[in-house]
């Protein structure tokens, strides 16, 4: 049976200021979708969220971003899989007629892609098609900015890796359908006239953030006591970018498609421009923390890369993205949060 929605008239508030957007955004109660959708909603702008709140990782961190959302009476929230071809007929006809479409759901993480990759492939390759078409068979055809990944780098370009390069050797699941993600984008510029564009985050972290990924389970572990596992001797390097800086980057690159739909740069990097080693990296935490970490030694798990490294110039041009949050100032306010989150 189809979903019963009780839409709340989202889109016919007066705008706060002189600008006002209607946002469909796809992985809202996910990390980089929660912040991005309460930077819109804290400028003004009227946002549908969309999320499946898959078990990937615990559903009580998705219910908590979204009750925070919920809070503003400008957010309407669904839940829906964008890996459903129908997905279309489902939707309230008022979501269905967005300025612009914030698509970052997917299915995330490089590791686990290797276990699971049909998962990556529903949520990354047909959940972009199915967004791709509900866009095309829109009235207005509203532009779409959507989540790539640094990953599609894969571990041959040079740094620091900047959007010209090849991008045709991606090596785990996830880089492969994130640049599959790109290219059907490219696909569907050309066939249905959609504007897109992509956005290349580079390892995000900050409040809220998500489970799986070093920061979250390094400050868990050293806050506890317990070991952390450190892999590659600690000499992989990461351009660790804070969530702050990247849902600047998200929201100035939704008005520049709507202000200007027509325009062919099409790729930005989206992060911080300057690697940190993971050993730095923990000693950051460490400090934060006021903890050291027991560390384990493990190999370089396949599929990651040994650095990201994101060249900004086109990001900093067209986007005026320009990282603020420092790390060790990032690392600090994320430790300060967890600690109240995890009550520890
Ligand atoms: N966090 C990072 O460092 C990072 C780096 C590069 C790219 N990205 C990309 O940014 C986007 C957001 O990532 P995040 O870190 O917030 O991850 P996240 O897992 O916290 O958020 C993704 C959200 O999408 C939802 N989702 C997954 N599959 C779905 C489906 N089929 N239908 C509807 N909803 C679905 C999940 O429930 C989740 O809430 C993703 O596209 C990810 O690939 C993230």
């Amino acid at each position: 049976m189809a979903p019963q929605y009780a839409p709340r008239a989202i889109y016919t508030l007066a705008p706060t200021g002189d600008r006002f957007m209607k946002v469909l955004l796809t992985g809202a109660a996910g990390f980089i979708g929660y912040h991005t959708a309460k930077r819109f909603l804290e400028r003004g702008d009227g946002v549908f969220g969309l999320d499946n709140l898959n078990d990937y990782y615990p559903v009580a961190l998705k219910e908590a971003r979204l009750d925070d959302l919920r809070k503003h009476p400008r957010f309407e929230f669904v839940k829906d899989d964008v890996s459903q071809r129908d997905l279309a007929s489902r939707l309230p006809s008022h979501a269905l007629a967005p300025d612009a479409i914030v698509h970052l759901a997917a299915q995330a993480g490089v590791r686990y892609s290797a276990e699971n990759p049909y998962v990556y492939i529903d949520s990354n390759v047909t959940g972009q098609v199915v967004m791709f078409e509900l866009a095309a068979r829109m009235k207005r055809r509203p532009p779409i900015v959507y989540a790539s990944s640094s990953s599609v780098y894969g571990s041959d370009a040079q740094a620091p890796f900047s959007e010209t390069a090849r991008a045709d050797a991606p090596i785990s699941i996830y880089a492969a359908t994130k640049r599959a993600g790109e290219l059907l984008a490219n696909a569907y510029r050309d066939i249905h006239g959609i504007n897109a564009t992509a956005l290349r985050f580079f390892t995000v972290y900050g409040r809220f953030g998500r489970p799986d990924m070093a920061p979250w389970i390094f400050t868990d572990a050293i806050l506890r006591g317990k070991p952390i596992s450190v892999f590659n001797d600690g000499r992989m390097k990461r351009d660790f970018t804070h969530v702050d800086d990247i849902v600047a980057g998200v929201v100035a690159a939704a008005d520049r498609i709507v202000a200007r739909p027509e325009e062919t740069e099409r790729v930005y990097n989206l992060g911080n421009n300057g690697p940190v080693e993971l050993l730095d990296f923990i000693s950051t935490i460490e400090e934060a923390a006021g903890r050291k970490a027991t560390m384990e030694m493990k190999p370089k798990p396949a599929g990651d890369v040994e650095l990201t490294f994101a060249d900004i110039t086109r990001a900093h041009r067209d986007l005026d993205f320009q990282p603020r949050v420092s790390l060790p100032d990032g690392i600090r306010d994320f430790v300060s949060w967890y600690k109240t989150y995890a009550n520890l």
